[in-house]
This record gives C-alpha cells, structure tokens and sequence, in this order.
C-alpha cells in the first residue's frame, strides 16, 4: 500500500486532520448522511459560513472552517446522483475528488480525509466509484505535498470494496 493513502472504517467527523471532505448537495445548507453528521459535528457557524458561499455546482468543491470537529477545514463537494453510469457520472466524481485535492494544495492542508462521495442516497455504486477514486489518489498522492489521505468508509462493504480496488491498483 502506498504510505500516504490510507482505507479506514470510520465516522470521519472523528479524525483529526488539516481537512474533511463532505458529500454535500448544490445548495450546501446541510442534509443527511455524512453532510448531516459533519454539520452536527461541527455546529452551527459551520451552516453560517456554508450560507455565505451560494451553493456549489456538482463536480466542484468549496472550502469552510471545521468548527468544533477535530478537522481544521471542511472541503465540500457535491457528488453525482447515480443514473446508470451514461451521465458523465464517472467524469463528475473525479472532478469532486480532482477539486477537492486542489483546494488542498491551495490551502496548504497536508492532511485530508475523504467519505465515499455519492456512495449513499446518490447511489453510485461502491465498486465502480472506488476504482475511479484510488485511481485519481494514486495521481494525486505521490506528489509529494501530502503526508495523509484517509479513505474514511462507514460500512464493511465499502470498506471492503475499497481494499479490492487498491489491490488491483497495486496502491
Ligand atoms: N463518516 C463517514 N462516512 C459516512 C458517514 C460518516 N459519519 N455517514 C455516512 N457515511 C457514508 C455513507 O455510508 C456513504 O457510503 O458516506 C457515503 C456517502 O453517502 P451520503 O452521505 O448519502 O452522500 P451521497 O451519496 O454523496 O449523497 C449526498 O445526501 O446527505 C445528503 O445533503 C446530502 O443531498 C446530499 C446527498
């Protein structure tokens, strides 16, 4: 395994990194899943500041504090909604997760931690989506700039499916 990508079974409002990717949607005023648990997690300067940005467009990302979480920064992206992979629903998640290591940078964050963005209410299949993802980590990681990125899994599948793509990508 690469030493700078890591694939954890977590709530990653727990981990203490420089930053935290949420799953949002176009509006980025809160929702379920790990938005809801992040917003919870964070408190209510956190929807104050996400109030300041007017949304995000899917594929792109935004970047907030992290407030009472242990993670200095929150990066929120919106995923696709999964429609059978005909879409561009492919190009749109690795624009999310491309967006989301380039705020990084730009913010000197060294640290991230990413969920399984559109892995839940946007049905994205995790074995699809998982290929796309350590694919575009395996780019961005070996860069040098960062020391950490987290995979961050809820559930024993996506966990699972996660350990399968690595393995096949030699990461
Ligand atoms: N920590 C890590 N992962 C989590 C957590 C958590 N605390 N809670 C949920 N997850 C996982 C889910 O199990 C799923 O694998 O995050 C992944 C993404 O699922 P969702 O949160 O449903 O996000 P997504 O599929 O991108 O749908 C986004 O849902 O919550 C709304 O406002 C959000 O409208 C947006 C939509």
């Amino acid at each position: 395994m690469n030493s700078v990508i890591e694939i954890i079974q977590t709530d990653i409002t727990t981990l203490k990194v420089d930053a935290i990717v949420n799953a949002a949607n176009t509006s980025l005023l809160g929702g379920g899943g790990v938005d809801g648990a992040i917003h919870r997690a964070a408190g209510p300067e956190l929807l104050a500041e996400c109030r300041t940005l007017k949304g995000c467009e899917t594929g792109n990302a935004k970047i907030t504090r992290g407030y009472r979480l242990p993670a200095k920064h929150v990066i929120h992206t919106v995923g696709p909604v999964w429609h059978g992979g005909t879409g561009g629903e492919s190009e749109l998640l690795q624009s999310c997760y491309r967006n989301s290591f380039r705020l990084a940078r730009l913010n000197d964050i060294k640290s991230i931690a990413f969920p399984a963005i559109s892995c839940g209410v946007y049905g994205y299949p995790v074995p699809k989506a998982a290929r796309i993802v350590l694919s575009v980590a395996r780019d961005e990681a070996t860069g040098g700039h960062f020391e950490r990125v987290l995979f961050a899994l809820f559930d024993a599948e996506a966990l699972q499916a996660y350990r399968e793509a690595a393995a096949e990508l030699n990461l």
